[in-house]
């Protein structure tokens, strides 16, 4: 591990302490919409935990964080998809004695040609991205989740209900990350986890894409809706598919909710 250095400060924001003391873990926190939830998450007070397969990519994601933030950023230069560097990662997370939530934000966009003109090796590795990361990330750090009373966190889209055509690796990943989730959650139903998926609905405003149509979410916004299905209020949120959208944000907002973390067994 490679520590980030940081300066000390301080977060204003409505979220700002909800999850001070608590440890997330935020798989793709280094791509477009890990790090906002990064951002958000270090707002609330966690320490959060960020593997890349690029120090460069860890390294400008610390220098875009707010030194008070950066401070509670732990960078990792290792491979969390693959079974070897999950368990490395895990290997110096169980120390801490609890991990009290991660946000799998893994796998990316891709567009091409219909299914029939996909090539294996671009099959396999869409597939590998957007689904068999996700199943190496549940496997090795949900039962330190279960352990400790968290939340697990899977970040999807719309292309798991849309078949996207000329994006149909894709469309066939988040579709089936959508019953992975389904069987973690069957498979944790008595014990005090929440596993849940957060369907994004719209374009996200990100780093690279910082202007989009009013009704698009920003990254941050997709951390805050993290913080509330993790939340003791959003318990309503355990084993679904969460659409979010705009209306999604607002009504949350406009509901008001309990910013304390779940409470732990
Ligand atoms: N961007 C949007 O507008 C949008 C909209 C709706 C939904 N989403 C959803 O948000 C999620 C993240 O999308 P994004 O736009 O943030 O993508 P992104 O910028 O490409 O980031 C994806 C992250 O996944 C990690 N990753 C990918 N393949 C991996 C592998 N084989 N092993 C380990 N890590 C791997 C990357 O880690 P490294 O740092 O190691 O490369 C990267 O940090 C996806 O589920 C997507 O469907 C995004």
């Amino acid at each position: 591990m490679r520590p980030v250095v940081a300066g000390k400060g301080t977060e204003s924001g409505r979220v700002r302490g909800a999850l001070e003391g608590r440890v997330a873990l935020v798989a793709g926190g280094a791509g477009e919409v890990g790090e906002g939830v990064v951002r958000t998450l270090l707002g609330a007070g966690a320490t959060v935990v960020v593997p890349s397969r690029s120090w460069e990519r860890l390294e400008a994601l610390a220098a875009r964080l707010e030194p008070g933030l950066r401070a509670r950023l732990e960078a990792h230069e290792l491979a969390v998809g693959t079974p070897e560097g999950a368990a490395e990662l895990r290997r110096r997370i169980e120390p801490r004695g609890r991990l009290d939530l991660v946000v799998a934000s893994l796998g990316g966009w891709w567009r091409g040609g219909p299914l029939t003109e996909v090539s294996l090796d671009t099959w396999r590795r869409i597939l590998d991205d957007n689904l068999t990361c996700h199943f190496v990330v549940a496997r090795t750090f949900l039962p330190l989740v279960v352990a400790s009373g968290g939340s697990y966190v899977l970040v999807n889209g719309a292309a798991s209900r849309i078949p996207v055509a000329g994006s149909g690796p894709v469309s066939v990943a988040a579709s089936a990350q959508i019953m992975l989730k389904d069987v973690l959650v069957a498979e944790t139903r008595g014990t005090a986890a929440r596993v849940c998926t957060l369907v994004i609905d719209t374009p996200v405003r990100t780093r690279s894409r910082p202007d989009g149509g009013p009704e698009w979410l920003s990254a941050e916004e997709v951390g805050e809706l993290v913080l509330w299905v993790s939340s003791a209020s959003g318990v309503e949120a355990a084993g679904a598919n969460v659409p979010l959208d705009r209306r999604t944000l607002e009504w949350v907002r406009r509901h008001g909710w309990d910013e304390r973390p779940a409470p732990s067994p």
